[in-house]
């Protein structure tokens, strides 16, 4: 999530606007604001999606009928709790996180979510986690919201790993608006949504964040 101030690019989208969109279709339950309370209350960074976007989440792997989903990026599980509802009974959600410190917070939100069982939090760097959760692919979507300079090297492994039909979903597509910007994160961005574009059907959600969608043909 990003600050206020960062999301001034629109016109229409003020902080009151958005909270109440939030408040209205993505209110939380006990569960969602745990986790989303939790980075505050565990003094790690409050970076997780909104409310809005995290019921997005939700409602596009509903839509594509979601049962194996991969995130990149667990922080505190706030994500992981919108996309882990959203899957069948049998399904299943493999979150991959870097940090030991967020991975315990997160299993615990997702413990307390009623979801242990149908989230594995796997802790490590993604780029070396990501090719053990082959085993249990083809996937129906992947979420991608952790590291921006790798967010090139991530796509390529969600369009491998995707089965046909499946979602691409990445957050933070406009890069904090320094997207068309010089430093190696923009760049590794852009050939993200590059790539994307030529391998997947695409699109760009002008989210406060921006939000890639792909479907891999
Ligand atoms: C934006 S936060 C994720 C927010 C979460 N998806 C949500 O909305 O609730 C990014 C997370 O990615 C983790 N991260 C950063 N680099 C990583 C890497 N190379 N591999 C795995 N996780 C990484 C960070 O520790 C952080 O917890």
């Amino acid at each position: 999530m990003a600050d206020n101030d960062s999301r001034a690019g629109s016109t229409y989208l003020s902080r009151a606007i958005l909270d109440y969109l939030a408040t209205t279709h993505a209110p939380h339950d006990a569960g969602l604001l745990q986790a989303f309370s939790a980075p505050e209350a565990h003094g790690i960074p409050a970076i997780q999606v909104g409310p809005s976007e995290g019921k997005l989440l939700g409602l596009l792997l509903r839509l594509a009928g979601a049962r194996k989903v991969v995130e990149v990026g667990t922080l505190a599980g706030y994500s992981a709790i919108h996309l882990a509802r959203a899957l069948p009974p049998e399904g299943h959600l493999w979150s991959v996180e870097f940090s030991a410190e967020h991975a315990a917070v997160a299993r615990r939100n997702l413990e307390a979510a009623g979801l242990a069982g149908r989230v594995t939090v796997v802790e490590g760097a993604a780029l070396d986690v990501l090719p053990t959760l082959e085993q249990h692919g083809p996937f129906d979507a992947v979420f991608i919201d952790a590291d921006k300079i790798n967010y090139d090297g991530y796509g390529r492994w969600a369009i491998r790993n995707l089965r046909t039909g499946g979602l691409m979903l990445g957050d933070n597509a406009v890069y904090f608006g320094k997207l068309l910007g010089e430093e190696p994160a923009a760049a590794a961005m852009r050939r993200f949504h590059e790539e994307a574009a030529r391998q997947m059907d695409t699109v760009c959600i002008p989210t406060p964040d921006g939000l890639l969608v792909g479907i891999k043909r």
